[in-house]
């Protein structure tokens, strides 16, 4: 800091003592994003097939824009709730119902729509709910490789992030994402709040068995934390059913804060629209949180998330069968060329993947523009255990990624390993 702003107290010219205004060090504690830096270094190649950013390549459907139209046409320009219009919080619970119900509202209650705050996408919820629980100089525990936007989040609250490695190792041949539960458990100290589970996990594509929460909220439990349950890829796995999720095993008295977006079911993410899931008792304080960040989302996206919601089902499937197909073009054609190791991802739209002999995965992604005139994201982004792999998106037209594999193939063929 200062290097960029180097201007100590200085004497002015008339004798009183100057000072140079400067930005808080939590502005720019935040590290730059590595995918960014890949991103802008392929941005405008002519032909590029860019697999970097973490979204679909369908533009959103009709019947969701028509709705953002009309909200529009009737003349919903003004001010709105700050927790969300009151059909949109009704509709969250009752998606909520139909996909979480079983057994949570057995446990729980029934979900009421009280319990639900409409945000600017996944990543205003996840800056609201780190507010609620860490402040300057807390810790929070995030098992990594990992969305580095957790990070970056921490980072400008003062707060601080602490990565937890995961195991990438072979099971009975098959390669696969492991959290060792007690390696959280040691690295929690004093200090810890929080616990960020995200599953199924972008990058990995792991995906966390009811064991694997069971042990997580135990722990959470014992030592007071809050879990931190971002599980915005929940619905999309390839196994027709949804994800294990922390709805499954919790107690009322729970403290877990859910974050959710309905950027990736219904290809919105351009439109910046999710909700924050949390204890009906900290409402007053989520509310004050959205009034003194963003006062509230827009009408329009509202009235068009609530489409999503009620009609949106017959598209979602449809996408999910596409996002399948390209799971399994990418990973079974990059495999065959025996040089790339990845586990097949549960759930979610990304392959990480290592790729022999290419260890410095920075250096890779550059060389990828250049030589393969395909963009993906370096695994270094994604903090320890990560640097090795290198992140493709699969939810795109399954043609573009035949050629993409080609394109890929092509170039270890030539890089000979
Ligand atoms: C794990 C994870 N959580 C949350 C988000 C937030 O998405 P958005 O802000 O678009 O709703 C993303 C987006 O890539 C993500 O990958």
């Amino acid at each position: 800091m200062l290097e960029r702003f180097p201007h100590a107290p200085t004497e002015g010219a008339q004798g009183p003592l100057v000072r140079k205004a400067e930005p808080s060090p939590e502005s720019l504690a935040a590290p730059e994003s590595g995918i960014v830096e890949v991103f802008q270094y392929g941005r405008g190649r002519q032909g590029l097939i860019p697999l970097y950013v973490g979204e679909s390549d369908c533009v959103t459907p009709p019947f969701i824009l028509d709705a953002a139209m009309q909200s529009l046409r009737d003349g919903e320009t003004f001010y709105t709730y700050q927790a969300g219009v009151p059909e949109l919080r009704a509709a969250i619970a009752a998606y909520m119902s139909r996909h979480y119900g079983q057994p949570y509202e057995q446990a729980v209650g029934p979900f009421s729509p009280e319990q639900f705050f409409v945000t600017i996408g996944g990543m205003h919820a996840l800056q609201i709910a780190l507010r609620l629980v860490a402040g300057s100089g807390d810790e929070v525990l995030i098992p990594t490789p990992a969305w580095p936007n957790f990070h970056g989040a921490l980072s400008v609250l003062g707060a601080k992030p602490v990565p937890v490695p995961m195991d990438f190792r072979s099971v009975n041949g098959k390669a696969c994402w492991h959290l060792d539960v007690d390696r959280i458990a040691a690295s929690i100290t004093p200090a810890t709040r929080c616990l960020i589970v995200n599953t199924p996990s972008n990058p990995t594509g792991w995906t966390a068995t009811i064991e694997d929460l069971q042990q997580l909220l135990e722990l959470a439990r014992r030592h007071g934390l809050w879990l931190l349950a971002d599980e915005i890829y929940g619905r999309l796995t390839f196994d027709d059913k949804r994800a294990p999720s922390f709805h499954d095993i919790m107690e009322k008295e729970d403290s877990i804060l859910f974050l959710q977006t309905f950027s990736k079911n219904w290809a919105m993410t351009g439109l910046r629209i999710g909700w924050l899931e949390a204890p009906r008792a900290l409402a007053p304080a989520v509310e004050n949180l959205i009034q003194y960040s963003t006062s509230g989302v827009a009408t329009p996206w509202q009235r068009a998330a609530t489409a999503a919601l009620e009609q949106g089902e017959p598209f979602f499937h449809s996408m999910l069968s596409r996002i399948g197909k390209g799971r399994a073009i990418l990973h079974d054609g990059l495999y065959r060329t025996g040089r790339i190791h990845a586990a097949l991802p549960d759930g979610g739209f990304y392959l990480f993947c290592a790729v022999d002999g290419e260890p410095d995965t920075r250096r890779l992604a550059m060389r990828l523009v250049d030589e393969a005139n395909v963009g993906v994201a370096p695994g270094t982004a994604f903090g320890p255990g990560g640097e090795a792999f290198i992140r493709l998106c699969f939810a795109r037209e399954p043609d573009l990624l035949k050629e993409a594999v080609r394109r890929l193939c092509l170039w270890l063929a030539r890089e000979g390993g």
